[in-house]
């Protein structure tokens, strides 16, 4: 099994970030000094991705710019010798080779990533959620390669929560097989912490055979007329079995306000070119 594509979806209208996303797409909100899909997009090439493709809506022709050459800005930086800067922005649009594609509804994140069918053309595949940025010793996205790689079949990110997180995300029912692997026997969508199974979330990364489309061309609409992935997770498992991975590292859910500010805050404590000045303003506030 080698996987070499991903798809990362990024069509949503942001509403949980309005009224910054009212004209520019949440995944070009910057944390600290890169936006948001550039997270992802690294992960994935660090994992061994080499094709991406970015499922898109209107308004997000910010996204397409920012990893395709920008020729006046180059020249404008070689111009002023600015070196570094003309490095990183030639790097950006080496990372991958990317291709967009427009989902023209919004019905949900399943139906996203079915957009991605034709262009996955029958291999295994990787998906990342542009809201969960991670920072871990082995990429995430290269942990649930490895597992998909030893199982043979679809794995998932795991990570544990509170109960207020079983109304956030999904949440599996685990079997272990193994140390931080989990054979997944059902899940649920945001079920709440009476209904959920299990305190291991499912939290924006996947690993899939490409059986995934069927399921979710199989999946019904859930009652707000949306196609959750989780749903065709079920269906899939119905037909092979679906593994769950509890990742190592740390995850920063940025796909919220409060979210994206702790995750800006913590990513900051880490950076060497600021952190010393950083943490002692953070002392220094009188809180
Ligand atoms: C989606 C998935 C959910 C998962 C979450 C991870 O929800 O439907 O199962 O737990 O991503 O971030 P969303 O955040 O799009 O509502």
């Amino acid at each position: 099994m080698k996987i070499r594509k991903a798809v990362i979806p990024a069509a949503g209208y942001g509403t949980r970030f309005l009224p910054a996303t009212k004209a520019q797409p949440k995944e070009m909100l910057a944390v600290l000094d890169k936006p948001m899909i550039q997270y992802s997009v690294e992960e994935a090439v660090g994992s061994g991705i080499e094709h991406i493709a970015v499922i898109v809506s209107r308004g997000k022709d910010a996204l397409l710019d920012h990893f395709d050459r920008n020729p006046e800005l180059e020249q404008f930086l070689r111009e002023k010798k600015k070196t570094d800067s003309l490095r990183e922005i030639e790097r950006i649009s080496a990372l991958a080779e990317f291709h967009y594609i427009r989902q023209r509804e919004m019905l949900g994140l399943g139906h996203a990533i079915l957009q991605a069918e034709e262009f996955v053309a029958g291999e295994p595949f990787a998906v990342l959620l542009p809201d969960d940025i991670f920072d871990c010793p082995v990429p995430c996205t290269r942990q649930l390669i490895t597992a998909a790689e030893e199982y043979q079949a679809s794995v998932i990110v795991l990570g544990r929560v509170d109960a207020e997180g079983t109304k956030k995300y999904g949440i599996i029912k685990p079997h272990p097989v193994a140390e931080r692997v989990f054979r997944v026997d059902d899940m649920i969508e945001k079920p709440g912490p009476e209904r959920a199974f299990s305190d291991l979330a499912i939290i924006g990364r996947y690993v899939f055979t490409p059986e995934i489309f069927r399921s979710i061309r199989n999946t019904e609409p859930d009652s707000r007329g949306e196609i959750q992935i989780t749903d065709a997770i079920k269906l899939l498992r119905q037909e092979q079995p679906v593994y769950g991975y509890l990742f190592e590292g740390t995850r920063y859910d940025c796909g919220d306000k409060l979210g994206f500010l702790k995750g800006s805050v913590s990513l900051a404590l880490k950076r060497p070119d600021y952190q010393e000045e950083f943490r002692s303003f953070l002392k220094d506030l009188d809180l």
